[in-house]
This record gives C-alpha cells, structure tokens and sequence, in this order.
C-alpha cells in the first residue's frame, strides 16, 4: 500500500524543498502530487512557460524515490488571462461575474479558457512525456458539475436538450409543462435556472434535467482533458478527483474513460454526540470502488484540523490520521495521499491544517504518519487482492439529484437511508459494494435498494429477475414514486415494486422532525421517523405495525415472497437497532456466515486474493474496545486498526 503528500513547491521557499524531500523520503513517502493550482507560474505571461522550477522539484523528488502525479492547471487561469478574458470567468446564477482571486471560477465552455488550457497541457504533457517519474496525471481539481450561466454555457444547455428531446413539444411533455403555463414554444425560451427564486419553485422535471446537464457539460470536459493528455502521453493513467459536493457529477460517467478513480477524503474529527448518526466514511469508501469496481486513490486525505470556509473545527485526536487512512485501504484503495505536506500560510486556506504545522516543526500528527508510512509498506503483500462482497447497495446520482431539489420532509436526504443499512450489515463483519442501480446485480446475494425514487424499466426488471431467482432485495419508503423525468406515476405506491413488494401505500404521512413508533410482531418497539407508508399488504406479511398515529396497527414493515426469492419493504425511517435486527434475520435468511459481537462503529472488512486473506478490524470510535470475536478477545485504542494476514 502506498502513501503520498500533497506538496505545493510554489508555495514555499527553495530552500525548503530538498528538506521537505528528504523528510518526505525518511518518512516514507512514495508519491507527491502537484501543481494543480500552479498556472500562474507556469505561464507567468502569456506564451512565456517557466518549468524550470518543476523541473527542479521533480528531479529534487525523483532522486528520493519519489513518484510524481503531475495535474493539469486549469482550475486557476492566471490574472493576466482574466484581465484578458474578463468574460471567461464563471456567470453565476443571478447573472453576474464571479469575482477572480478564488478558484474552480473559470468557464469549462469558454473558448478563449479552452484555448489557453489546451496549450498549457499539450505543452506541459509534452514536456514530461518521457519523464518516468510521473507515475500519473490528475485533470484539474476537484471539478464540479458546470453551473455556470453565461451565453455559452446557455447555449450548451440548449444543444443538450435538443439532442435529448428534438422538439419543444417533447420537453413540455416530458416536464408536464401545461402547469403554471410553462409550456415553451421556441428554444430561446428555455433558460437555465436564473435568479433569487429558490429553486424549488421550479419545475422538478426541468431541474433534474438542469443537474443532468450540468454533469454531462462537466464530464465532456474531463474527456477533452482526457484526449489531450493521451496524445502526449499514451502509457500514463490518468484520474481526477471527487468529493461528494452539492454539484456533485455523476461519477460513473465522470470516470467512464479515466483510469482511476481519486476521491478526497475528510472523515469527521469530531464525532456526533447522536449515537443515531452514522459517521463513518466507509460507506462513501465503498460506493467509491464500486464506480469501477475496482480499487481506487485517494488523493486527498484528512490530516490535521479543517478550517477555512467555516471555522476550525477539531484537529484529529491520536489515532485518527492513522485509522482513517488504513480504514481506506480496508475499503479498496491502493495508494491514500495526504492533503497537504505543510499548512499554507497564506491565502484562504491557511487553516485548513497539513500534517506539518505552520511553524514547519513536525509534531504528533507528523509523527502518526510516519507510523502510518511505515505501516503500510508492510501492507504490500495485500495490494493485489480484492474486496468481495454478496451484498450490494444501489445507489443512483438521478435520484440524488432529485432529493436534492425535493428534499420530501424535514430531516430527509437521500444517502441517510444508505447509511443506515450499510452500518446495519457491516455491524456484521461483511463487506459491502456500494455500486451504481443501473449495474449488472446477478452475483449477489442480496441488494438494498434504498428509495428507489425515479424509476427505470431495465432497472426494475433487473430486480423482479434477482429476487425471483432467489435473492433478497431491501426496498424502502419513496420507491417508484417518479418517472424518468421526475414526475409522479400515477398510481398506487410503490407503483412498478408493487407485485415485487407485495402490498401497496394507503396513504403516507411525512412526519419530518416528529418521533413515532413501530412495534414488530415479537412485541419490542422501536421509535420512527421522517416518514411514513401506511402500507395495505396483499401478498406480503407484515412485519412490523405503526403503535401510534391514526394509523395504529397498520403495516410499516413488510416481508414477500417473490419466485425464489423475498423483497423487504420498510415504509419508514427506524433507529439503528431496528436496522440490526432486521439485518440480522436477513442474513440468517440468506445463508450468509457473518459474526457477532461487534460493538457499535467497530468495523471489519477483509481484503481477499490467490491464497491471502487480510482481515482488517477497525476501532472507529474514540474509546477503547474490548470485545469477543470467534472466540478471540480483542482490545483496540481508539482509531487503532488491527490487521490479520492470513496465508500469503
Ligand atoms: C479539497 C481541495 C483542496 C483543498 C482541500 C482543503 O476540497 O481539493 O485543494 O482545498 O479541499 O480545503
């Protein structure tokens, strides 16, 4: 397993740099990443290109050893650009320019950016094409789905849905525009979403299509970066990284025709005082390796206290630079690069902490981490094995992107749902896959389907086939409510899982912040909340009853046989220990072998290969613990990993 920094030679004296490298080679650094926000001085005037002092670094890091992921500068054009360009600059929502100084603000439409950007990657991929030490190229920063609203970018839009929809009349169709008078009957009508309105006073249908877009505009640009670092570089991987950001793009398109895929990582430094919430980033470490179902960076990792856009929060207590970053490689990834080498002492991210502190004295955190380094070496005995899994949970960018525009009732997002089962069935020892709703599901065993808004026919057939084959699939509240294009179905929910589910919603009623409760058929009562489907079984049995509500004794819970198999219906949203309990019949059910004893929020995940099993026990919570697994004890610090290598 292998670790790396993020280093930012620009931002630091000369003198420090051979310091930093030896440091980094002592400590056991393999890969630096750099340059992604360096424009400015790579092209310090227009035409003028200074890789001198990349070169330099590069050649400072690459006599320690040192591999090298080199990022194409685009998410800062230069000053002289804007000065230049002022119209390449981002139009925000309300119509006007973003202010220059920040970053991410330049337009991925803008034809003079996409000119200057396409000559400072052909010259730079040009430049160390040859250069071995560059193990891979990252396409800009952190790239988010394009909201931008200029002229351009309008005009993109419009291509879009014309490609989409070919007429007018088919938009007003698929948005139901004949409400409020909507309907268009020229292109030119069609705007993005200006103004100082929220947005949920805008049609759903036209939204999810804005959201879609906005990925679509983003993903073409990765793919033209894509294209032009290829040309030069034909043998060279090439990865960008995500976060999981309010214009998230949909990461299965974004990373179609990239190499790996790199995700930014900050677990919680604090944890939540509600045992309720799950907090652990395994989950978003999962749907990670399920977008290429394969193993995966990541190019940003927590490393001290976050601050910046809000204020300082928590610096990561003993234990936790170390226990989330093998908590990572427990999930798949191969290589994890910690965000930043030293914390920047100016601009707006000087207290967004690195692993050394500004006064470049290498501390506790530093310390940790050269741990950590040394640590994972001796991991590389289980770099090639793999993560494999019976259980799979869907999860689908459309149906993010249509919570996010109708969020249902107080308190509702789409992933918590996710969450909640993921920590329910990892409380078991298992590995789970977290993997798009729109993937092959045949070789598991069971697949949760948490809300399964927007429906799809190939989708839904997929489903009916696993469970009549004999799997078990997990449906929840807010399933089949929509078309493809958001609008509801009109008929009885959960409409197209109906037979699947084997009953039908009466009515539901959404409870946002109030509490209720359910009582399953053994008696025991479990409290409820958000929402709730008052369901009307016709072939199911129910599992569970509502205890309180006009709807006393009617059907929260159900359970069918479908074919060979069963589907799960669960019309409202529980505590945790209902979601244990119901896992654990589940798997019971299934004929899955799973363990016991785990306490709350420690984790267990197993890497497997050619006669090698890495068995990887994580304490992620901040108290020690002590418990029975298999008959062995177990006693772990807080944030303290054990890994077993079995065979190998
Ligand atoms: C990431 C970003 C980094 C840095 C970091 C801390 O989202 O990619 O460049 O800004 O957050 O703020």
């Amino acid at each position: 397993m292998i670790i790396g920094v993020d280093y930012y030679p620009e931002h630091w004296d000369k003198s420090l740099w051979k310091a930093d490298a030896d440091l980094m080679r002592e400590s056991g650094v393999k890969i630096v990443r750099l340059a992604e926000f360096a424009w400015c001085r790579l092209e310090p005037q227009e035409g003028n290109f200074d890789f001198g002092w990349l070169d330099e670094i590069i050649g400072i890091l690459s006599e320690r050893d040192i591999k090298i992921v080199l990022c194409t500068p685009t998410n800062c054009p230069p000053m002289w650009f804007y000065e230049k360009y002022p119209d390449a600059v981002q139009t925000e929502k309300d119509g006007r320019k973003t202010n220059t100084g920040i970053r991410g603000h330049r337009c991925i439409n803008n034809a003079d950016f996409l000119r200057y950007a396409e000559r400072i990657i052909d010259t730079m991929t040009k430049r160390y094409a040859d250069n071995k030490a560059i193990i891979a190229w990252q396409i800009d920063n952190e790239l988010e789905a394009n909201f931008c609203f200029c002229e351009t970018c309008i005009g993109k839009y419009r291509s879009w849905l014309k490609a989409r929809y070919t007429t007018v009349e088919a938009v007003n169709k698929a948005y139901g525009n004949n409400m409020w008078s909507g309907e268009y009957s020229s292109w030119e009508q069609i705007k993005p979403p200006f103004g100082s309105y929220p947005d949920a006073w805008l049609n759903p249908s036209y939204m999810l299509d804005y959201n879609r877009y906005a990925s679509d505009s983003v993903v073409e640009h990765i793919n033209w970066q894509q294209e032009l670092i290829r040309k030069n570089c034909p043998d060279t991987a090439i990865t960008t990284n995500v976060w999981f950001c309010r214009n998230m793009p949909n990461f299965y398109d974004e990373f179609k025709k990239l190499d790996f895929i790199s995700y930014d990582n900050y677990p919680t430094t604090r944890l939540p005082d509600n045992s309720e919430e799950c907090y652990s980033h395994a989950f978003h470490l999962d749907l990670m390796r399920g977008v290429k179902r394969k193993g995966f960076w990541v190019m940003e990792q927590l490393s001290g206290g976050l601050g910046c856009w809000a204020p300082m929060g928590r610096t990561p207590s003993p234990g936790m630079i170390k226990g989330y970053s093998l908590q990572a490689f427990a999930h798949g990834a191969d290589t994890v690069v910690h965000f930043r080498w030293r914390t920047a002492v100016s601009g707006a991210e000087m207290h967004w902490h690195g692993l050394i502190d500004h006064s470049n004295v290498p501390g506790r955190r530093f310390k940790e981490f050269s741990e950590l380094c040394k640590e994972a070496a001796a991991l590389e005995a289980v770099r090639n094995t793999e993560i494999r899994s019976d259980i799979a949970i869907l999860y689908s960018p459309d149906d993010e992107y249509a919570f996010k525009i109708q969020p249902q009732t107080n308190g509702m997002y789409y992933m918590e749902q996710h969450f909640l089962l993921h920590s329910a069935f990892a409380k078991y020892g298992l590995n789970i896959d977290v993997i798009s709703r729109l993937e092959d599901i045949s070789r598991y065993k069971i697949v949760i389907a948490p809300q399964m808004y927007l429906t799809d026919e190939a989708v839904t057939k997929r489903l009916y086939e696993f469970t009549e084959n004999g799997g078990t699939v997990v449906l929840t509240n807010r399933s089949g409510v929509k078309d493809e294009n958001n609008k509801c179905i009109m008929e009885q929910l959960p409409t197209v899982y109906r037979k699947l589910v084997g009953a039908y919603v009466e009515e539901y009623d959404p409870i946002g912040y109030d509490t209720s409760s359910i009582r399953l058929t053994d008696g025991s009562i479990y409290k409820c909340r958000q929402w709730c489907d008052i369901l009307c079984p016709e072939t199911a049995e129910t599992i569970a009853v509502y205890d309180e509500e006009f709807y006393k004794g009617k059907a929260a819970i159900t359970r069918n046989s479908c074919g060979r198999g069963t589907a799960y219906y669960i019309g409202t949203v529980c505590e945790k220990k209902l979601y244990c309990k119901l896992a654990k019949d589940i798997l019971l059910e299934s004929g899955i072998p799973f363990v016991e004893g785990l306490p709350d929020n420690v984790e267990f995940t197993t890497r497997t290969g050619d006669g090698i099993i890495a068995r990887f026990i994580f304490n992620n919570t901040s108290k020690n613990q002590h418990f029975t697994l298999d008959k062995e004890e177990i006693s772990l610090a807080p944030f303290e990993m054990k890994i077993d290598i079995i065979g190998g």
